[in-house]
């Protein structure tokens, strides 16, 4: 029988290493936009700091000019799901934004090699937000964490999605997850094969190896998960206004377990605390 040729790229540890680099620039430029979310802020601004945070690094912004996207972040407020355009519309006390950001550093080569992650925050803070956009976001949260734990060398594809949806419907209310837009494989590009579902069972798919960078991002709504994209040809919003929240880490597959690119940590304590095996304890 004809065996295919599996088109996933697999990372050399020098050149995981390169995704590392990019991956904390990604973390800083998050943290720093996080940092000054607040009332009255525009998410225009947010871009501006995560695109200072990028230039910096002598990074380059990987959504700039990605299919013609005009920023360096997606904000995505409320009703938005992903891909949100910054503007110039203050931000208020109880919105529920995603913040989406992606770099790369060249190597000496001039390979492009990306980092891609994304948080959910509340302007105003815990005390300004409802229960339910708490708990939206946390469960959105948790179910990357479950994903990230599941993307072990030796494991299938779609175990990453099970695990993911296993964590949504563990929750008392019932989440949409977002069907037409998923997770994908980054490395040498921000958007590589495979793409990562969400939802559904496990066990089928590719054996995932190590070497391989995916990134994982759960997107969950508050209600209905059908979505449209606005005029912008850009943003998804939920087609029932409900709220969304979206969260996204870039982590590699390593015979260590998995390492999460995009976290300042690696994802050290978090796995810690879920009992998961990671080399990021010893790599930071
Ligand atoms: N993190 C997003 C994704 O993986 C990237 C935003 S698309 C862009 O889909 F056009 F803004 F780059
Ligand atoms: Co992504």
């Amino acid at each position: 029988m004809m065996r295919m040729r599996s088109s996933l790229e697999i990372k050399t540890p020098a050149q995981l290493d390169l995704m590392r680099k990019a991956g904390l620039i990604v973390a800083e430029a998050l943290a720093a936009v996080s940092e000054q979310v607040g009332d009255g802020v525009t998410t225009a601004q947010l871009n501006s700091i995560a695109e200072a945070v990028i230039r910096r690094h002598n990074a380059l912004p990987s959504f700039l000019g990605y299919h013609g996207y005009p920023a360096v972040i997606c904000t995505s407020v409320n009703s938005e799901v992903v891909h949100g355009i910054p503007n110039d519309k203050p931000l208020r006390d109880g919105d529920i934004i995603s913040i989406d950001c992606g770099a790369y550093i060249l190597d000496s080569r001039g390979t492009q090699w990306h980092g891609d992650s994304a948080v959910t925050v509340i302007v105003g803070g815990d005390s300004a937000a409802t229960q339910e956009d708490l708990a939206l976001s946390a469960v959105t949260r948790d179910s990357m964490w479950a994903g990230l734990a599941a993307a072990q060398v030796g494991a299938r594809l779609t175990d990453i999605g099970a695990a993911i949806e296993a964590v949504v419907r563990k929750a008392p209310h019932y989440y949409g997850i977002l069907e037409e837009y998923t997770g994908h494989g980054i490395g040498t590009a921000m958007h590589l094969a495979p793409a990562v579902e969400n939802y559904g069972p496990g066990g089928r798919g590719p054996m995932l190896k190590p070497g391989l960078a995916l990134a994982i991002e759960p997107m969950l709504t508050f209600g209905s998960a059908d979505t449209d994209v606005l005029a912008d040809q850009w943003t998804v919003v939920t087609s029932d206004a409900s709220r969304a929240a979206h969260w996204e880490h870039s982590v590699a597959i390593t015979d260590e377990g998995p390492w999460v690119l995009t976290a300042p940590d690696g994802g050290a304590a978090t796995f810690a605390r879920m009992g998961i095996a990671s080399p990021a304890s010893a790599r930071g």
